[in-house]
């Protein structure tokens, strides 16, 4: 059965606690999952990550909304877990590049 709620509590807040065999898991979320339940799709997912990448990057225009804005930090406690992600956003403004015909 999908669980689709199994990430909150019953008052739907986020769920931070979570026990396998009586033993509370201190990483409960992992990118890929591990061990026997280890996504299957991930190499998929990740050409498809990559594509989607190639294409932002090679048909639109990227610039930072505040031209000053720093990179976040990055959240030491999940060194391990493949790439760390950003504590905080760095907002991007894009446009599609006009191709050589149109100009
Ligand atoms: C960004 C994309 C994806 C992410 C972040 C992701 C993440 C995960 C995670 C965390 C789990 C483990 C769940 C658990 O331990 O209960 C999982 C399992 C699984 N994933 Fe993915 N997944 C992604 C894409 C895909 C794709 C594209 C497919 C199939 C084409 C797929 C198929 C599966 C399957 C079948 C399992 C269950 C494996 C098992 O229990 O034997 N996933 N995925």
């Amino acid at each position: 059965m999908f669980k689709y709620d199994r990430f909150l509590n019953e008052d739907k807040t986020v769920k931070k606690e979570f026990y396998k065999d009586g033993t509370r898991l201190e990483y409960y979320t992992m990118p890929w999952g591990a061990g026997k339940n280890i996504c299957i799709g991930k190499e998929f997912a990740v050409t498809a990550i990559k594509q989607f990448l190639f294409l932002l990057l090679t048909h639109f225009d990227l610039e930072l909304c505040n031209p000053d804005a720093k990179i976040p930090p990055v959240n030491p406690s999940r060194f391990g877990f493949g790439m760390v992600h950003p504590d905080g956003d760095l907002r991007v403004r894009f446009r599609l590049k006009r191709t050589q015909h149109e100009m």
